[in-house]
C-alpha cells in the first residue's frame, strides 16, 4: 500500500486558518490496523470505549461521549444541563457555543441565551459580569431564568484564569446553575499553565474537548461529565443523527493523536507568541494578548489593508485570515518565516500606501467585530 500521502510533509504546513486545518499522519493511519469494528451505537466498539475512558480519565471525569464535532458535543453538553424551559443560557458574547454553532442553543435547548461583553475585554468575571446579568429562579416569572453558564478556555487563544473559574463555579453551586465548559482547546490551556486537565474539569458539570482542532485527529471531540449524565447526553446525540456505527476506526485515530501530540502544543504556542512579539515591536496592535497558538490582530487600529494582506499571502504560499493567524503542530519552519514576511511587508505597503482596506475576513478582526 501507499502511504506517501501520509507520509511526507504536511499539506496543512503553510495553514495558519485554523488548527482544524492538520492532517492525519502515517501513525494514525498505521492506527487502524488495530481499530475494533463493533457498533458504537449499541456501545460495542472496543476503541471507541477506550477513547471515552481515556479522556474521561484525563478529565478526571467518570465517563465520555465520543461525538463527531465540537459542536456536536458542546450541544448535547448543554442540553443535557437543562430540564424545563423557559431557562436562559449566560455566556461569553464571543463563544463558538453562542456565535458559531448555527444558533443550537434555540433550537436544540429552546434556550434564551444572555451574551455578555466581558468588563476587563478579556473574560468573564463572577462580580462585573455574571453577578449583575443572572437571573435568579425565584419566582419573578417575567424573565427567564439563569440555568446554565457556559465559558470557553481558551476563548480566541486566551486563557480563563482558574481563579477566577473556581468563583463562578463555587456560585453556580449556592444558586443551582449548571456550569459547562467549552474545553475544545483545553489541553492548550493546560499545557501553557501547567495546570492539569482534572482541576480545570473539576468544577465542571460538562466539558468538551476537541480531538480535530489542535491535536490534530482528523474527527471529532469527546464530551466528558458523570456516567449518569453521559447516558442521557447519548440519548441527545442519536436525537441529532449523532450516533456513529463502526467509528472504532476514528477513534484509534483519535486515541493516537493524543499520545503524539499534547506535547507538541507548547512549541505552537511559542511561534504565535514571538509572531506576536514581532508585531508588537513594529507598532502592530494587537486584539488580544497572545496566550497559546492563536494571533489576533486589530486590523483597524494598526491601518493594515487586508486586500495586501491577502495578495501578500499568495506571494508567499501561505493561507491565512488577515485578522486570525493560528498555528498548529505541522507548521512548517519555511511558512512560519513567510507569514511573518507576511505582516512585516503588509505593515510597509499599507503605510506607503496611506489608504486602508477592510480585512475580508472582518469577522476574524476582533470582538468589537461582532
Ligand atoms: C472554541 C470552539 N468550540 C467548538 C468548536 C466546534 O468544533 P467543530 O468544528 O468540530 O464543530 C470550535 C470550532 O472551531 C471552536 O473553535
Amino acid at each position: 500500500m501507499d502511504f506517501s500521502n501520509f507520509s511526507g510533509p504536511s499539506e496543512a504546513h503553510n495553514e495558519f486558518r485554523s488548527d482544524t486545518f492538520t492532517t492525519p499522519t502515517l501513525s494514525m493511519v498505521q492506527s487502524l490496523t488495530r481499530a475494533t469494528v463493533g457498533d458504537s451505537v449499541y456501545n460495542e466498539d472496543n476503541s471507541t470505549l477506550e477513547l471515552e475512558q481515556k479522556m474521561a480519565n484525563i478529565a478526571g471525569k467518570e465517563a465520555g461521549l465520543f461525538c463527531v464535532s465540537g459542536t456536536l458535543a458542546n450541544q448535547v453538553g448543554v442540553r443535557v444541563n437543562l430540564k424545563q424551559p423557559p431557562y436562559n443560557v449566560l455566556c461569553d458574547f464571543r463563544t463558538h457555543i453562542y456565535v458559531h454553532e448555527a444558533g443550537g442553543l434555540a433550537t436544540l435547548s429552546q434556550a434564551m441565551v444572555q451574551p455578555i461583553v466581558p468588563k476587563n475585554g478579556v473574560h468573564l468575571t463572577l462580580d462585573d459580569d455574571i453577578i449583575p446579568n443572572y437571573i435568579p429562579d425565584d419566582g419573578e416569572i417575567h424573565a427567564a431564568p439563569t440555568k446554565l453558564i457556559c465559558l470557553e478556555n481558551t476563548l480566541h487563544g486566551m486563557i480563563f484564569p482558574l481563579d477566577e473559574i473556581v468563583k463562578i463555579a463555587a456560585f453556580c453551586k449556592e444558586n443551582d446553575v449548571k456550569l459547562h465548559l467549552d474545553g475544545a482547546r483545553l489541553f492548550n490551556a493546560s499545557v501553557e499553565t501547567g495546570i492539569s486537565m482534572k482541576e480545570y474539569c473539576s468544577h465542571f458539570d460538562t466539558v468538551s474537548i476537541c480531538l480535530s482542532k489542535t491535536l490534530g485527529a482528523p474527527i471529532g471531540s469527546v464530551l466528558v461529565s458523570d456516567a449518569q449524565l453521559i447516558r442521557k447526553a447519548n440519548h441527545f446525540r442519536k436525537q441529532a443523527g449523532g450516533g456513529i456505527r463502526q467509528s472504532g476506526i476514528l477513534a484509534t485515530m483519535a486515541i493516537t493523536a493524543i499520545d503524539e501530540n499534547v506535547s507538541k502544543l507548547r512549541a505552537t504556542h511559542e511561534r504565535a507568541k514571538e509572531l506576536g512579539k514581532l508585531c508588537e515591536s513594529n507598532g502592530i496592535v494587537l486584539a488580544h494578548p497572545v496566550q497559546t497558538n492563536f494571533v489576533f490582530i486589530d486590523f483597524e487600529k494598526s491601518r493594515l489593508d487586508g486586500k495586501i494582506f491577502d495578495e501578500l499571502s499568495k506571494k508567499y504560499n501561505v493561507k491565512s485570515y488577515p485578522g486570525r493567524i493560528s498555528f498548529h503542530y505541522q507548521i512548517s519552519d519555511e511558512s512560519f518565516e513567510n507569514i511573518q514576511k507576511v505582516v512585516m511587508d503588509c505593515l510597509r505597503l499599507s503605510k506607503q500606501q496611506g489608504s486602508i482596506a477592510t480585512p475580508k475576513s472582518a469577522f476574524y478582526q476582533s470582538a468589537k467585530a461582532q
